[in-house]
């Protein structure tokens, strides 16, 4: 996730480089000491390539993903000054930095309410002005879970999203268990702290699991729909679920 600081470790491995400049028409070739085409040798091909990379860095932000959230945001406005939000796997916090700015989180144009971001992740999250940070959480964990409604002190939330994505193991089967446990995690916890018509956006990948998932959250939101911003790199199986307007829990 340090991008700078992973980039010049990978840099270190070439001794031979054609074309680099931190832009995106002459970011063409990066040739690996061993001239094999290596995954870091891909990896840095393609963030000096990407244009959301240097966007990222043009806009201060923390980065690329941040780019989705503007995007689907922009085209679904569900983020409003002064409203309640909550960014899992927030680290290293471009989200985050959007929902600061767009609820009015630091108060910057004094007319309109001043919203709340709470931000957690199981990696540490440098302070971002006008977010609560809770870093080095685990959501699976229940204390993570009284922490985050500590923190809420009996607000409910109106956004809840969540980018949280396991660590890829290469196995299939696997990692797909794993992310559909993260996401029924992320809806439950969700259930309980939201306010009626809530925002829920989740990441989520393409899988045995997404029908299923789709039921569920539709029994508790009005609407749904699956998006993939153009920030979503196209070979990714990274989808994310937008729901709106949450029902509430029928009290019993
Ligand atoms: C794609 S990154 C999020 C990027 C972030 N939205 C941004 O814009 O900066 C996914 C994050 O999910 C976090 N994550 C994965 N599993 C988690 C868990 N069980 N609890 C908390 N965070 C988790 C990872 O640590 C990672 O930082």
């Amino acid at each position: 996730m340090n991008a700078s600081r992973s980039t010049i470790k990978n840099l270190r491995n070439f001794t031979h480089m054609r074309d680099i400049h931190l832009s995106t028409i002459n970011c063409k070739k990066v040739i690996a000491k061993n001239g094999k085409n290596s995954s870091s040798t891909r990896w840095l091909t393609r963030q000096l390539s990407d244009p959301y990379v240097e966007k990222s860095k043009t806009m201060n932000l923390r980065c690329r993903s941040a780019f989705k959230l503007i995007e689907i945001d922009d085209k679904y406005r569900f983020l409003t000054a002064g409203q309640v939000v909550i960014d899992c796997g927030a680290a290293p916090g471009s989200w985050t930095q959007v929902a600061v700015k767009r609820v009015n989180a630091v108060a910057l144009n004094p007319q309109e309410p001043r919203g709340i971001v709470i931000s957690i992740d199981k990696q540490p999250i440098y302070p971002i002005e006008g977010a609560i940070i809770i870093g080095n959480a685990d959501f699976t964990q229940q204390e993570t879970h009284a922490k985050l409604i500590d923190t809420l002190q009996g607000r409910k939330v109106n956004v809840f999203l969540s980018d949280m994505a396991p660590r890829a193991s290469g196995i299939k089967e696997m990692d797909d268990d794993k992310m559909a446990d993260l996401c029924y995690l992320a809806l439950r916890f969700a259930l309980q702290v939201c306010e009626v018509n809530a925002c829920f956006l989740i990441k989520l990948w393409q899988s045995k699991y997404l029908k299923d998932l789709e039921q569920s959250v539709s029994q508790y939101f009005q609407t749904f729909k699956i998006v993939k911003p153009l920030a979503s790199r196209s070979d990714s199986a990274e989808i994310y679920l937008l729901a709106r307007n949450f029902k509430g829990l029928c009290k019993t």
